[in-house]
């Protein structure tokens, strides 16, 4: 029986996947804001740091995964909550919990998104975050227009995990990142109903050469049990596009 601790395990994705490995008879911790074992808001540092007490305190003996799936959508106010939650709420967190996942030789699993690759690595926004300037990046966040804010949040936390591959690898953690299109979750459901967003949002989904709608919850969690089994030990530092071919579509000379 292995440990895992999930942030945004109340909802969606991240239920999906504390559901399924709990009915597979492992022990999961899940955080979020409300509904879950721990309650902690990860858009403050503070709060963050409620968490990963909070995941000391349950697994000393260390986690065989950690996977920070909360995250928090582009029609979010103000624009700079979603990069604190989807960047640093994510970031902060492996930090916090790295050695305990080191201690089990266990895997991290990063919740990004298909849109990551439509931000440039050089964006001012990216930049403050892989600097780890929190205030900095917020700052950017807050002149940026939505989906500008939302992806580049995901493109950071990518690059962040290019980054720190191989010292999370020596310490003794296995690090790759899920990058799922569209899919049925609370999240997008509320996104469909935005008056500003919403149809190019519902026509994002429409684009995938591999069905042309949106994923389930059950289809992205099974690519992320994978990437956290023994039978993908040997992924280390791998975006994986969960998105119905939407990126070779949109990206087709990237690999
Ligand atoms: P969801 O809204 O169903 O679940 C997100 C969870 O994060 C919620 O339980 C929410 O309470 C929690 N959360 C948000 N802000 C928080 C905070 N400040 N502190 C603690 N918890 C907080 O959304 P969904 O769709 O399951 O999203 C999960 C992850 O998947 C997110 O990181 C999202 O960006 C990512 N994703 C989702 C896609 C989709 O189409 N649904 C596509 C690509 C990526």
């Amino acid at each position: 029986m292995a440990k895992y601790a999930i942030t945004g395990g109340a909802s969606g994705i991240g239920a999906g996947l504390a559901g399924r490995l709990e009915q597979d008879g492992h022990n999961v911790l899940t955080i979020d804001r409300s509904g879950a074992d721990i309650c902690a808001d990860l858009a403050t540092p503070a709060g963050r740091l409620d968490a990963i007490k909070a995941i000391q305190v349950w697994s000393p003996e260390g986690l065989d995964g950690f996977i920070p799936c909360a995250g928090l959508p582009l029609h979010t106010r103000p624009l700079s909550k979603i990069v604190a939650v989807n960047f640093f709420g994510s970031i902060d967190l492996v930090s916090g919990v790295q050695d305990l996942v080191a201690r089990k030789r266990g895997s991290i699993l990063l919740v990004a998104s298909n849109s990551a690759r439509m931000i440039e690595t050089t964006d001012s926004m990216v930049q403050a975050c892989l600097s780890g300037d929190e205030i900095e990046a917020l700052e950017h966040a807050d002149t940026k227009d939505a989906h500008a804010a939302y992806a580049g949040s995901k493109r950071a936390l990518t690059l962040w995990m290019r980054q720190n591959t191989v010292r999370l690898a020596r310490l003794g953690a296995r690090i790759n990142a899920i990058a799922p299109g569209v899919t049925l979750t609370p999240m997008t459901e509320d996104a469909y109903k935005d008056e500003e967003m919403g149809s190019t949002y519902r026509s994002f989904a429409s684009i995938a050469p591999w069905g042309g709608e949106e994923a389930t919850i059950d289809q992205i969690v099974a690519v992320m049990q994978f990437m956290l089994s023994d039978a993908a030990s040997v992924l280390c530092g791998a975006v994986i596009f969960a998105d119905s071919g939407t990126d070779a579509r949109l990206h087709p000379d990237l690999v």
